[in-house]
């Protein structure tokens, strides 16, 4: 199988690439070479997605069967891969997010009929819009697409509501005996998934014809609260958390850009179903606990000083909600 990931090199995306190697797939990555990455064995295309006459050039003479967009977060960006692939390839794979789903939950548990809705977040919202466009042209031109909706999702990154979630700024704070924010009283539920654990759900998808116009999540089946998310991470840095507890409300009001990520997703309980891709890919089970992947992170970020970026801004937003809180 030919396959073109746009994108590649990312959080979900690097884990999917070394497993797609392994299991023998030719794949291609068109992204901009900006990424520190261990990955080999795949063919890099260099453009930057948005420079159309660039990305045409790389693509030049090239034919895929499947293709990924993983960097797709408009109807505009649609419309452009729709120009780019109408008629070329046998599937075409658009990652959405789970934040599309219905905010905030009329049920808990979330398959993939839980209506796609989302007041509070533009990101959400576009990435309905993109979905609805795709769906489509499904039906209207037999476009081969597959939608696929990870929710938190983590390798290299902390998969937490607050604190800066591609840096190493919230396990700085935690190492320093700072405290951090957890959202309303920390019970709500919530699923992470090692990125591990996606790729082997998300590879049994690409080239499975049954799985055109179809949408699928795919998460770990553990459950946690947002209080056992933190705790594991400052038990697996072996330090003892200090939390303040903050309603979803208050922390928007304070740091209205905080809306979307928190009343628009990790505010509400979720617990995800995850037959249909059980389904669909025979054998699919996330197999690593939140404990065991949340080392292999901080492992990751461990084996490399450069790696341990504590975002300055990320920190003094915290302060600053925290501070408003206790009345300071
Ligand atoms: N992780 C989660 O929890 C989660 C949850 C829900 C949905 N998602 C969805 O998952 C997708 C992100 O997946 P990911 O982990 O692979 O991505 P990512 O971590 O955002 O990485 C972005 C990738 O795209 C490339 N890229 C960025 N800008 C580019 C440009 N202008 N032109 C060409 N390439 C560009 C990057 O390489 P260069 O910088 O070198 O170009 C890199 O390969 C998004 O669609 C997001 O909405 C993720």
């Amino acid at each position: 199988m030919k396959v073109l990931f746009i994108g590649g090199t990312g959080f979900i995306s690097t884990a999917v690439s070394r497993q797609a190697v392994a299991l023998g797939i030719q794949l291609f990555h068109l992204n901009r070479g900006q990424r520190e990455t261990d990955l080999t064995g795949v063919q890099q295309l260099t453009a930057d997605i948005h420079q159309p006459a660039d990305v045409r050039l790389a693509l030049r003479g090239l034919a895929f069967d499947v293709v990924v967009d993983w960097i797709a977060y408009t109807p505009e960006d649609i419309e452009r891969d729709l120009a780019l692939f109408q008629d070329r390839v046998k599937q075409f794979v658009f990652i959405s997010s789970a934040s599309a789903y219905q905010k905030p939950p009329t049920h808990p548990i979330i398959t993939e009929s839980t209506p796609l809705a989302n007041p509070y977040w533009q990101y959400s919202r576009d990435k309905i819009a993109c979905e609805l466009r795709l769906m489509q042209a499904y039906r209207e031109q037999g476009f081969p697409v597959t939608i696929v909706r990870p929710s938190l999702t983590y390798d290299t990154n902390f998969p937490i509501a607050i604190g800066g979630w591609a840096s190493y700024t919230l396990p700085d704070r935690l190492k320093r005996g700072l405290p951090i924010i957890v959202h309303g009283d920390g019970s709500s539920l919530w699923v992470v998934t090692h990125s591990d654990d996606f790729a082997r759900g998300f590879l049994g998808l690409l080239g499975n014809g049954q799985a055109l116009g179809h949408a699928f999540h795919i998460t770990s089946d553990e459950v946690l609260t947002w209080n056992q998310i933190y705790a594991t991470i400052a038990e697996a840095l072996g330090v003892q958390a200090e939390f303040v507890h903050i309603s979803s409300d208050f922390i928007a009001q304070v740091a209205p850009d905080l809306t979307g990520n928190l009343l628009g997703d990790k505010t509400w309980s979720v617990i995800f179903d995850n037959s249909k891709i059980k389904t669909f890919v025979p054998g699919f089970q996330a197999t690593i606990p939140f404990h065991e992947g949340i080392r292999r992170t901080l492992a990751w970020f461990d084996a490399d000083e450069k790696r341990r970026v504590v975002e300055v801004e990320v920190n003094r937003e915290m302060d600053r909600i925290i501070a408003a809180y206790r009345g300071k």
